[in-house]
């Protein structure tokens, strides 16, 4: 069976500054594996990615690195409110930080919040980390600038019922959710181990995993947040919040299938179509994927390629492979080979200063 390339818009690279737990190219190879043939690139980097240089350093680093598709996000700075948007169509769009995460980008002047929503052009894609009550405000928000805004990695019964309101009203919202939110639950946390099981928005209950999966029709996107951070560091004494995701994904999705909890229409959606539309991506010619829909296999984390070297997938049945990966005509992955050079990925949006 053949798909098209998915498009994944939300991963960390962490490239610049957080080389160990990945970088361009280990997290683009990931990427590959995973189906995964264009990606965008969260600003919470080391520095954070946020003005003309750090962005410049970000897709010097993936021009020669990357070997899918890619654009990188700008952070939301208390600094950058009217700058910003002059990078605009260098960028996958601008990223927000309402609540506490990975990182130092969290805005914590509400009125750095409006400013950002009004003067980020409203052509360009705006996404926000907003949690409970902070998803709330950023409703709000979209509406009192009549600006989209695209909600990250939703995780709760009260989010997705607050997002269904918003959009019966016509605000435009979308959002996405995470295959750990999906298929994941507070009760995974013991096996998972406290450390490894840290992650934002943190694992919810059954009943919120319920009720994304009764609310699929309001879930826009499926994105991975893949959020490498290595097992020391998992495992040690101030655990990072977050998890790989790249390469369990469309396992995930596709065991759902032939399990009757998904189509492959509705991964297709969510994966590629909706993505390409909410964040303005072009269409990547001859680029497909070759899939077994019926191979049972076990995921272990040591045959991926991403660099942290741990899954909370850890040795889950599969249904459902990938094969083979072809990007704009070349094959790039193989039974388990990636076929193509560092570097041979995209910058999908115009070159910023010549670095394309
Ligand atoms: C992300 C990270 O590690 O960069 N962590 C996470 O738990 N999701 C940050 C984020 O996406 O919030
Ligand atoms: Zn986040
Ligand atoms: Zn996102
Ligand atoms: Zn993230």
């Amino acid at each position: 069976m053949r798909t098209p390339g998915l498009i994944d818009p939300h991963v960390h690279m962490r490239e610049p500054g957080g080389e160990h737990k990945e970088d361009w190219e280990s997290g683009t190879r990931a990427a590959l594996a995973g189906g995964v043939t264009m990606v965008l690139a969260m600003p919470n980097t080391k520095p954070s990615v946020t003005d003309s240089d750090t962005l410049a350093t970000a897709l010097s680093a993936a021009r020669t690195k990357a070997v899918c598709d890619y654009a990188q996000f700008l952070g939301a700075g208390s600094g950058n409110l009217t700058k910003a948007a002059t990078l605009a169509p260098f960028t996958a769009g601008l990223k927000m930080y309402l609540d506490q995460t990975f990182g130092t980008l969290k805005l914590n002047n509400m009125e750095d919040w409006l400013n950002h929503f009004r003067n980020w052009p409203s052509s360009s894609p705006l996404c926000v980390h907003a949690e409970g009550p902070s998803l709330a405000t950023a409703i709000l928000l979209a509406e009192l600038t009549n600006r989209p805004v695209h909600l990250c990695h939703i995780s709760l019964r009260s989010e997705i019922l607050l997002i269904k309101a918003a959009k019966e009203r016509g605000i435009p919202v979308t959002c996405e959710v995470t295959p750990h939110h999906l298929f994941l639950s507070q009760d995974d946390v013991s096996t998972i181990g406290p450390g490894r099981s840290e992650v934002r928005p943190m694992l919810a209950s059954r009943a919120d995993v319920q009720a994304l999966w009764d609310n699929l029709e309001y879930i826009d996107c499926f994105a991975t947040d893949h959020a490498p951070h290595t097992l020391q560091e998992k495992d040690g004494e101030n655990p990072p919040p977050g998890f790989p995701g790249l390469e369990s994904a469309l396992p995930l999705y596709l065991t759902a299938a032939a399990e009757g909890r998904l189509t492959i229409d509705d991964i297709i959606t969510r994966s590629v179509t909706n993505p390409r539309r909410i964040f303005h991506l072009p269409e990547q010619p001859d680029t497909f994927v070759e899939i077994d829909p019926q191979a049972r296999w076990t995921f272990s984390a040591a045959n991926t390629y991403t660099r942290c070297g741990w899954s909370p997938f850890e040795g889950y049945t599969m249904t459902g492979r990938v094969i083979s990966v072809t990007l704009r005509g070349k094959v790039v992955y193989q039974d388990g080979k990636i076929t193509t050079k560092s570097g041979s990925g995209q910058n999908i949006r115009p070159a910023l200063n010549g670095i394309q």
